[in-house]
């Protein structure tokens, strides 16, 4: 391996911190303007920052006009694989900028403008991605609500965002069944205090639903007689492109706020130099549009590139089999693959001498990159012995949008360390803290904080709450964010991320709050307190295990208690969603506290896994937490 590449992007990294400007003004040339950045970074008013101020642009343009009119017109942009409807569909992007357009100008014409907020609660279906892209044409804002999320949370986010229309579909397709989405988005309209002028519904063949009066369907719409084309709206760089709600440790979701000219800069630039993919190459990312990782690596960023994007509905096993994901590199030729660690766990699973590659042609694949989840020393060399290409794992979070630390394939590759993302990326300052705020050395463990400004790309704030955003995130340390992640860094600078400081879960790279499960739990009318922890799981890396108190003269006998728990189970499935994937829950006597009253559920969590419990000094009463030993650790 060449030592001088990797020497030169450590310079390239400390370059970018040093000189921020110098280092994203260059890269904004990858980027086409309406009005060139008037400044790189506006810092005037810590802690927030705006990145391009003066700068106008349109996402959407650069993600596809710009390509058509530079020769790629007939290039694929998107291929649609679905296993679970049988189907197959390529767009080039000629045709994906038509469709684009054309429901750019349906929105318009429901009165959606500039600024106003979409809801996109769909499955993974092209028209999720041109629903996107289309907002972005007009200069409005679209929030996509993970399809596995149930009404309680949809209405939450309609509620937060008070979109103008939402854009859903009959149904989804799980391998195990369809899910009708429209009777879940009419409940969540139903619960929620703000009301969509209009929805508009994509009519599946696999379950088509009743409409209603607010309700349009797609195809109606779209039809060429129906509607024309909307053309590009310009927006400020600092304009939101989208909002993504996430999962804090409260029910209430943080509106993650996505600037269009920083998100812009910083995807093009990540998507050649760290995932090292170029225009015309084709690329999967086998996530989904409701997080994150779906926004920038299924729509965004291989768009912004001029590569093509794998649209994948379907699952890594069970979609037939755990060979789908080796069938799609073959058949499309793909040079990288993204997907989560637990989709590699589920493939080795079913098929752990990897059987299934067999008979495929994997030649084209350079990469595997993980994320998501912390990824398994056991994982990496499974993927890595039977696949024979570098197995990247990448850290980052919804609020950065991309990664903070990544083996820079793209530039030059790194030694891999199994446990560790490598280095930290272009913009990014990691350090690690310890309580009182003091930086550790290397080794030593702490709170993995980003030093102030961060770059482009990451969250400017929170949708419409800039005190929540100071609050979480800035206020634990002056001048850093706090990333909510433990974890070290090691004498070389490589980032070891070890899990979540805080009670936020990951369940199959599913980021879920402790809190919105304990609401849905709290509202059965036999429950008087509950807590929420997430244990260790071979395959979901984390689940939810759930520890409920009853009220006073409630004392249902075993059956009674079976019942109970299989009530609250299927709460929690209809309020939060099945991806919750909650299974246990345990009613017990009582919840161990600190004497403020605070849940101890790391040290419940700690317990659960095995591990050397810690318990805090200020416990209430260290009987609660004996008598639920037992139970917490299955015995
Ligand atoms: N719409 C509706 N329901 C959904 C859904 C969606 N978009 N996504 C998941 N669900 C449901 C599933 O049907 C399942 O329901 P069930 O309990 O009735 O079977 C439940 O939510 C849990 O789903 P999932 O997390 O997918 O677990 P699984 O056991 O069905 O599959 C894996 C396990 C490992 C195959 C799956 O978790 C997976 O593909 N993980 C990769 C994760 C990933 O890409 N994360 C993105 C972050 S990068
Ligand atoms: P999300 O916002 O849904 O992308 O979830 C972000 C969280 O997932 C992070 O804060 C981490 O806890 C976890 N995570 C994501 N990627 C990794 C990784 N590569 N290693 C360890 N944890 C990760």
């Amino acid at each position: 391996m060449d030592n001088d590449a990797r020497q030169s992007y450590r310079d390239l990294v400390a370059a970018s911190i040093a000189d921020p400007e110098t280092f994203w003004g260059e890269a904004a040339g990858l980027i086409d303007w309406i009005t060139p950045p008037r400044q790189v970074l506006d810092d005037s008013n810590p802690p927030f920052y705006r990145w391009f101020a003066g700068g106008r642009l349109n996402v959407c343009f650069n993600a596809l006009d710009r390509h058509v009119v530079h020769g790629r017109a007939d290039q694929t942009a998107l291929i649609y694989d679905s296993p679970v409807t049988g189907t197959q569909r390529r767009y080039t992007y000629a045709q994906l900028l038509d469709v684009v357009a054309r429901f750019a100008g349906v929105l318009r014409d429901l009165g959606v403008g500039k600024g106003d907020r979409v809801v996109v609660y769909m499955p993974m279906v092209p028209e999720a991605v041109v629903a996107m892209l289309a907002c972005a044409r007009i200069g409005a804002v679209h929030s996509v609500v993970f399809g596995g999320f149930a009404p309680a949370e949809l209405a939450a986010r309609i509620e937060d965002a008070e979109p103008t229309v939402v854009v859903s579909a009959s149904c989804g397709i799980e391998p195990s069944r369809t899910v009708p989405y429209k009777p879940m988005l009419d409940e969540a309209i139903e619960r929620s205090a703000h009301k969509p002028d209009h929805c508009v519904i994509l009519q599946r063949e696999q379950l088509t639903c009743e409409m209603g009066e607010r309700d349009l369907d797609w195809d109606q719409l779209m039809h060429p007689d129906a509607v024309a084309p909307a053309a590009c709206v310009p927006v400020e760089a600092t304009d939101p492109l989208y909002v993504l709600y996430t999962s804090g440790t409260t029910g209430k979701p943080k509106g993650i706020v996505r600037d269009s000219g920083g998100y812009a800069v910083a995807l093009r630039w990540s998507m050649t130099n760290l995932y090292g993919v170029q225009p015309g190459e084709t690329w999967l990312c086998g996530s989904d549009v409701g997080w994150v990782v779906g926004h920038s690596y299924i729509v965004y960023a291989p768009l912004l590139t001029g590569a093509t994007t794998v649209l994948f509905e379907g699952k890594p096993v069970g979609t037939p089999d755990a060979g789908t994901y080796w069938r799609l590199v073959d058949e499309h030729d793909v040079v990288a693959v993204f997907t989560a660690p637990t989709a590699i766990r589920a493939i080795k699973k079913q098929d752990p001498d990897a059987t299934l590659l067999a008979g495929h042609d994997l030649s084209s694949l350079r990469t595997l990159f993980l994320a998501g989840e912390r990824l398994d020393p056991d994982t990496w060399r499974w993927a890595t012995d039977h696949l024979g290409v570098p197995v990247v794992d990448n850290w980052w979070q919804t609020e950065t949008g991309w990664p903070i630390a990544t083996n820079p394939v793209g530039i030059a590759p790194f030694e891999i360390k199994p446990g560790s993302p490598t280095l930290p990326t272009a913009g990014y300052d990691v350090r690690v803290l310890d309580e009182t705020g003091r930086e550790v050395g290397p080794g030593t463990e702490g709170a993995i904080c980003l030093k102030l400004p961060m770059p482009p790309g990451t969250l400017p704030t929170l949708w419409r709450d800039d005190d929540r955003y100071v609050s979480s995130y800035l206020s634990a340390f002056e001048g850093y964010y706090l990333s909510g992640d433990g974890g070290y860094v090691d004498e070389d600078g490589y980032v070891f991320v070890m899990g979540r400081t805080d009670d936020v879960l990951n369940v199959a790279g599913h980021r879920l709050s402790t809190g919105s499960l304990e609401e849905a739990l709290a509202g059965h009318p036999a429950v008087a307190e509950c807590a929420v922890i997430g244990v260790s799981d071979p395959l979901k890396g984390q689940v939810p295990r759930a520890l409920v108190v009853l009220k006073a003269g409630i004392d249902p006998d075993e059956q009674g208690r079976e019942q109970l728990a299989a009530e609250l189970v299927q709460r929690v499935r209809s309020e939060v969603g099945a991806v919750a994937a909650l299974r246990q829950v345990d009613i017990v006597e009582a919840l161990p506290k600190t004497r403020s009253g605070k849940i101890l559920r790391k040290t419940m969590r700690q317990i659960a896994d095995g591990q050397e419990a810690l318990v805090p000094s200020t416990i209430e009463d260290v009987s609660v937490l004996d008598d639920l030993g037992p139970v917490l650790r299955g015995s």
